[in-house]
């Protein structure tokens, strides 16, 4: 895969980069499309009637379409967020007055703030209650657990497609069919799903899907939320103002339809302009080549780790498919590890990740984590455990 290594601009600077599911490096066609738009067509959308704000508008509304043909959805059915969080807030406010007291949302252990805190604040507002189901190691949901926790109360059920802490994958669809046999709506949080797996929202049968841009090679501030029409046309905006509008009066407005009446104000043309062209981008190389690199780098830096690193505890360890590892060094706190590799100009994550519930469950207070992408060499990985090997001795010179 080494091939690719080019067309990001950031590895030129030296960095060893394994924070992808943080936030993944941009190729050089992300930031020539919005930079393209900045210095040659520099205007708004929907808005006037000259030739550029029409090509605008297309360029726009192209990129619409592209994302509804990525996902298997009607563009009418995606809506442009700042990202996954913004996404999964607007969808907890669509169902502000619909959720009563004594209702149930169910989450997991393994969500991000961004799929719990919504959730717990809407049952906390409404006097609902947030069911926890029970998951297994890896993060992905226990099935009979979630059929014995579910009932005609469950107003949502709101999942992660891949923990962005262990990375294992949840079965999208056995679940979607377990929820609406309740006639529950399954709001599924995609931020790291979307990078590595192709996602058909027709066929896996999910109610709403979030995801960000800049996970997926794109650029920041923008995501997209995709829902389903029928739901959609049903929902209350939930901001007002400037294009989301068709009449306006003195004493009553009325508002575009989907998605349109959810998308009020200047929107971050930019930024959907070059997340169009990262979509191009992950298919001109197409998710298995990706996969089966990150696989294969992933195999290797794990059974390195594992013979070499004293007293390393890795988590995920049995998980074949995914792109993270994630573990501790026993007696060293993960944010030491995490600035001997900074001094070094290798990038890991080290902390809660945004998933306190979970580091609380496990008893841990932070974890390291190495999140892998198909721009990541065997290389890189030895450079990795070299500088891993050295973290006991950088401390004691530290504190001697
Ligand atoms: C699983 C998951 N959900 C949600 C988010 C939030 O994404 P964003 O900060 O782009 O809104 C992240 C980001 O790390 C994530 O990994």
């Amino acid at each position: 895969m080494n091939e690719y290594r080019k067309d990001f601009p950031m590895l030129k600077q030296g960095y060893i980069y394994f924070n992808s599911a943080s936030t993944a490096l941009k190729p050089q066609i992300v930031i020539d499309a919005s930079n393209e738009y900045y210095e040659k067509y520099s205007v708004n959308t929907n808005r006037g009637v000259d030739s550029l704000g029409y090509m605008v508008t297309n360029k726009y509304e192209q990129t619409r379409n592209k994302i509804a043909k990525f996902m298997n959805a009607n563009a009418n059915e995606i809506i442009f967020t700042r990202g996954t969080t913004s996404g999964l807030n607007l969808v907890a406010r669509f169902f502000e007055s619909a959720i009563l007291e004594d209702d149930e949302i169910i989450v997991s252990i393994h969500e991000h703030h961004a799929n719990f805190i919504p959730w717990q604040q809407l049952c906390m507002r409404k006097k609902a209650k947030l069911i926890l189901v029970k998951t297994y190691r890896d993060g992905t949901v226990d099935l009979d657990d979630l059929k014995s926790k579910i009932n005609f109360n469950t107003k949502i059920v709101a999942l992660n497609h891949i923990s962005n802490v262990f990375g294992g994958i949840n079965p999208l669809k056995d679940i979607a069919t377990i929820v609406h046999q309740y006639n529950a709506y399954f709001v599924v949080d995609g931020a790291q799903g979307i990078v590595h797996e192709q996602v058909d929202v027709k066929d896996l049968d999910i109610d709403f899907y979030a995801f960000s841009g800049h996970k997926i090679y794109g650029p920041t501030g923008v995501g997209v939320l995709y829902g389903k029409y029928s739901i959609l046309e049903n929902m209350e905006p939930a901001e007002y103002g400037g294009e989301m509008i068709d009449v306006v009066t003195l004493n009553k407005t009325t508002f575009k339809k989907p998605p349109y009446c959810f998308e009020a104000g200047t929107m971050m043309i930019a930024e959907v302009l070059g997340l169009g062209k990262a979509i191009d981008y992950i298919q001109s190389i197409g998710y298995s080549k990706m996969n089966e690199h990150v696989k294969q780098i992933r195999h290797y830096l794990i059974e390195r780790l594992t013979q070499e690193i004293k007293d390393i505890q890795i988590y995920n360890r049995d998980i074949v498919d995914s792109n993270l590892i994630t573990f501790n060094i026993k007696g060293i706190h993960s944010h030491d590890v995490a600035s001997h590799l900074d001094s070094k100009k290798i990038i890991i994550r080290a902390g809660h990740h945004c998933a306190s519930p979970l580091m609380e469950y496990l008893g841990v207070a932070s974890t390291i984590r190495v999140s892998l992408a198909f721009y990541n060499t065997k290389e890189e990985c030895n450079q990795l455990v070299g500088a891993l090997k050295e973290v006991g001795d950088y401390l004691n010179v530290l504190f001697k």
